[in-house]
């Protein structure tokens, strides 16, 4: 069984469809994505899922449970948790009271708090170095790494993340997308990556899928998907 399936999900700004009944599922322990161009509905997509704007139509299941009517904290509160867009971190707060922020809706104790935090600085190590610096002074990547680590504290079981990439050198993105992998293939954790850089998001994913003008025009494995040449016509300038 799918963690997350999602069946005839349709957003509507006023007169803008911006997206139009659109079928998906996450397979659990995978890395899948949504790529397409400005404006095509990936970030609707997203915060339909988390419960952020509201769904003219649609199901969306997630562990079993129907979430279409959920509260955005119930959502996040069943383990399906969005790293903050626009790496939207607490600038006058230093990264480690970033991350204790992120685990305020754990009832799980100080030491597996400390613990998890631990965690998060061995996966960035950047972070560590940083504990004690203001989120504000923070590179643009380094600020991107907090969003994320901010988000583990979470204890997510399903991570969204949208455009992660966006205004980072490629040598970040791909220090910050090795690490997501190393999340996914450690820890079996789900994550769905909403993004621009076609190309990245194609090799890093197992499952792909193509949104244009609010509806899915292609789908399957990122290998399949980095060949197909309508991809590579439309998003990879070939
Ligand atoms: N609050 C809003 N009010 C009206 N229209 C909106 C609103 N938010 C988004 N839209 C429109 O909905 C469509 C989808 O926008 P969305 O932000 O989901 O696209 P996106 O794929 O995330 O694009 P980008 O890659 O630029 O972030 C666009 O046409 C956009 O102009
Ligand atoms: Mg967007």
């Amino acid at each position: 069984m799918s963690l997350l399936s999602v069946r005839g999900l349709t957003v509507n700004y006023g007169h803008v469809e911006a997206v139009r009944g659109i079928d998906f599922a996450l397979e659990a322990g995978q890395i899948t994505t949504l790529v397409g161009a400005n404006g095509a509905g990936k970030s609707t997509t997203l915060m339909a899922l988390s419960g952020l704007v509201k769904k003219a139509a649609g199901g969306v299941v997630f562990d079993g449970q129907d979430i279409s009517m959920s509260a955005p904290h119930r959502i996040v509160s069943r383990g399906l948790v969005q790293v903050a867009e626009g790496r939207a971190t607490l600038t006058t707060l230093s990264v480690r009271e970033n991350l204790e922020l992120g685990a305020y809706t754990r009832r799980d104790g100080a030491a597996a708090r400390a613990r998890d935090i631990e965690h998060v600085f061995s996966l960035f190590p950047r972070l560590a170095e940083r504990a004690t610096q203001l989120a504000g002074s923070l590179s643009g990547g380094e600020q991107q790494m907090l969003a994320i680590g901010r988000a583990l504290m979470a204890k997510p079981r399903l991570l969204l993340l949208d455009e992660p990439s966006m205004g980072l050198a490629p040598l970040i993105v791909q220090d910050i997308f090795r690490t997501l992998k190393r999340i996914n293939e450690a820890e079996g954790l789900t994550i769905f990556l909403v993004e621009q850089n076609v190309k990245q998001a194609l090799k890093l994913a197992q499952r792909a899928y193509v949104l244009e003008n609010g509806r899915i025009v292609l789908q399957g494995s990122g290998t399949e998907l980095l060949g197909d040449p309508r991809v590579q016509a439309a998003y990879l300038g070939h």
